[in-house]
């Protein structure tokens, strides 16, 4: 008995994972195992004898059972180990960086929060209007009526109706001055606002996308003058630009102003970049003007309490020139290193007191 208890516990030692264990197990003390065999022996002993094998037997089989159980749990610790060892983490190391680079806020929306910021702060507030117009609110209620030549000049898009649709005829705006008509409607006057929104005409070239951003700027009230109107854009353009901007007013003609006047900033050409607010250049920027009294009509307003001025600027234009950015088209082609390169980043949200 000292022989096969010996023979066991060597087995159970040597066993290193727990199949082997169970092999053991089994031929030690499964029902077929080798003290069983014993234990069907003790029936053709004698009582005395009987009384001292048994019990040893039974003995041998707790001793084999626990040292079993005691080498199984051995094993399951040390593969428990292996795992830590192998599956060890640093939970203290940095991050990695993801594949992906952060995106970034596009320069007409920065440019645009820039122009909301730096004229909120001259006390307009933003108005927007709808992209899709009736020909009533982008060009009638402007004073341009049918067979007016703007309409031509202004490659409109037209939606298209089908002969028995009656509703009025639809336009994707061609500019941001509707949105004049649709606020003074709304609120009526004094008014001083400004509207910065997509426009559409169908022009393409490296000036000329069918659709690029205009603002629009309308201020109403009782003794509003050019003068105000030249004021607040030196105020705005030396804002936007960071250093003190001339501009000149060249008389032109809209409909929907009167008088009329194309505004030109100031600004150098020398080698071959344009810098703005030096050298004596200049560079058309906007259009603008007194309202014409048509317009206050259409708009509700009564041109005999109220009048002021209106300017169209765009949007797209200004970002060029602010950040030097040659072709207008690459605005809208989405190419990912265009938009690394000229894109902000979203936590730059401009502010006057940082600077715009
Ligand atoms: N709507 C004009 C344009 O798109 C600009 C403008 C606006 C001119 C307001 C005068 C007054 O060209």
């Amino acid at each position: 008995m000292d022989d096969l208890r010996q023979k066991f516990i060597d087995l159970i030692a040597g066993a290193t994972d727990e199949a082997t264990l169970e092999q053991v197990r089994l031929s030690a003390i499964g029902k077929k195992g080798e003290v069983a065999l014993k234990m069907r022996e003790l029936g053709r002993m004698t009582p005395e004898e009987r009384q001292t094998v048994g019990p040893a037997l039974n003995a041998l089989k707790d001793e084999i059972a626990s040292a079993i159980a005691a080498r199984k749990a051995g094993l399951e610790d040390a593969a428990l180990d292996a795992r830590l060892k192998g599956e060890w983490l640093d939970v203290t190391l940095p991050g990695r960086r993801r594949g992906a680079l952060p995106g970034t806020i596009h320069p007409i929306s920065q440019v645009w929060e820039e122009v909301t910021a730096i004229f909120a702060d001259m006390g307009f507030a933003v108005a927007e209007g709808p992209q899709i117009e009736t020909d009533w609110y982008n060009f009638d209620a402007l004073n341009i009526p049918d067979h007016h030549p703007a309409r031509g000049e202004m490659d409109t898009f037209y939606m298209h109706r089908t002969e028995d649709d009656d509703r009025p005829p639809h336009v994707l705006r061609t500019h941001t001055s509707p949105v004049q008509i649709r606020s003074m409607q709304q609120q009526g006057a004094p008014i001083r606002i400004i509207c910065p929104g997509r426009v559409y005409r169908a022009d393409y070239d490296q000036t000329h996308t069918p659709m690029f951003h205009q603002v629009e700027g309308l201020v109403l009230d009782k003794g509003t003058s050019m003068a105000n109107l030249k004021w607040v854009l030196e105020e705005f353009f030396s804002a936007y630009f960071g250093t003190t901007v001339k501009t000149r007013f060249r008389a032109s003609h809209f409909p929907f102003t009167e008088p009329s006047a194309e505004v030109d900033i100031q600004c150098s050409w020398e080698g071959g970049t344009v810098k703005v607010g030096e050298g004596d250049g200049w560079l058309e920027v906007l259009g603008s003007g007194m309202v014409h009294p048509h317009v206050l009509r259409a708009g509700g307003v009564n041109p005999d309490d109220w009048q002021g001025f209106a300017f169209g600027m765009g949007i797209d234009r200004i970002a060029m020139l602010k950040y030097g950015i040659p072709d207008l088209r690459a605005f809208f082609e989405s190419d990912l290193r265009w938009l690394r390169h000229y894109g902000f980043s979203p936590l730059a949200v401009p502010t006057l007191h940082g600077g715009v």
